[in-house]
């Protein structure tokens, strides 16, 4: 049984990753649909927040139905992240998550994200000072290191429990390798093997498949698993490998009236929480994984992306619906 603070997470949870401009309230909702156990906020900048940056605030927007949920913050000055964090605290997320992970330049060459893996001193008095400014548990999300020379995590890990942190994810990579090569979890599966960690510790890093998630479970034992890019446009991932781990098979993939179903709910959401024009514009970018493997779908996906209202959408989505009616998707 996975518990982070008080929060219980049954046996063997579902996390969705954080994900700037993809990780929203329309995505999560269908997430959460899908099954995910912990969802997480998209990062949230520290420095944003205080200066009360509209988009900040903005991220900050949770519903009831979520919980448990995370709110993520970053940020390169102790201070700042601490106002944050009692900023976030009075939203009353489930728990308060700190990027330590983040590679791209404009957050790591500005002192936050994993630029702190090159300064662990830091890192560790920034935990703890955000530990003891909320009530709520902590938690952090990290790499391996900064680089191959530099693989600090199982001496990270260590530390941040230490000094209370509640719950770690490991994405299976350093930070110069940002997203290139493939995720190797045989460090992450070292923190299980450390008799002197007792939080959970969860996996993350290229699960695409139920079958991997398993393998991945049992071969490095980890608490959970997060998932990232493969709920992009397939949030039936979360619920096909708990399906997976319970009967060994799995299960049919969505029919594309359910694809359709969930497309639609994603775009509705969209339209109510960021307007009609910005709603229909960030949508585009989810279409092509909603109907990814669906034979002959790009003139489908040009008109839909080339659509510039819900009715236009709607429309599409009910022909591709009676078009693909009688199709049989594989796995
Ligand atoms: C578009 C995108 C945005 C991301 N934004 C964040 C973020 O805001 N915070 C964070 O901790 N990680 C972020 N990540 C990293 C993911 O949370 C995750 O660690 C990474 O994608 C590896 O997991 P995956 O292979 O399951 O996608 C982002 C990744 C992507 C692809």
């Amino acid at each position: 049984m996975a518990k982070i603070g008080n929060i219980d997470l049954g046996d063997f949870p579902l996390l969705l990753a954080p994900m700037e401009d993809v990780s929203d309230p329309p995505f999560r909702a269908v997430c959460k649909e899908g099954g995910a156990d912990l969802m997480y906020t998209e990062f949230i900048s520290s420095e944003g927040l205080i200066r009360d940056a509209a988009k900040s605030r903005q991220k900050l927007d949770i519903f009831e139905y979520e919980r448990p949920i995370g709110i993520q913050l970053f940020g390169g000055d102790i201070g700042n992240m601490v106002e944050s964090a009692k900023i976030a605290t009075e939203v009353n997320p489930d728990l308060i998550d700190i990027n330590y992970g983040c590679p791209v330049k404009a957050v790591a060459c500005r002192g936050a994200g994993a630029a702190l893996l090159q300064d662990i001193p830091k890192m560790v008095k920034m935990t703890e000072e955000i530990v003891k400014c909320t009530h709520l548990p902590v938690t952090v999300k990290t790499r391996l290191g900064w680089d191959d020379n530099t693989k600090n995590i199982l001496e990270v890990a260590e530390r941040l429990q230490d000094i209370g942190i509640k719950a770690l994810t490991v994405h299976g990579r350093t930070r110069v390798q940002m997203y290139k090569g493939s995720a190797d979890w045989t460090l992450i599966g070292k923190i299980k093997e450390n008799p002197r960690m007792h939080i959970p510790i969860f996996g993350n890093g290229d699960i695409d498949s139920p079958q991997k998630a398993v393998e991945y479970k049992n071969r490095y034992g980890v608490d959970g698993i997060m998932i990232g890019r493969a709920a992009i446009g397939y949030p039936w991932i979360f619920n096909e490998i708990k399906h997976y781990l319970k009967h060994g098979v799995r299960p049919s993939p969505p029919e594309i009236s359910e694809r359709v179903r969930a497309a639609r709910k994603h775009l509705e959401f969209s339209i109510q929480w960021k307007g009609d024009r910005l709603g229909i514009f960030e949508m585009r970018k989810h279409y092509t994984n909603y109907f990814r493997g669906i034979p002959e779908f790009k003139p489908f996906r040009i008109r839909l992306v080339e659509a510039n209202s819900f009715e236009e959408v709607i429309t599409i989505l009910d022909e591709v619906t009676g078009h693909y009616s009688n199709v049989l998707l594989s796995a």
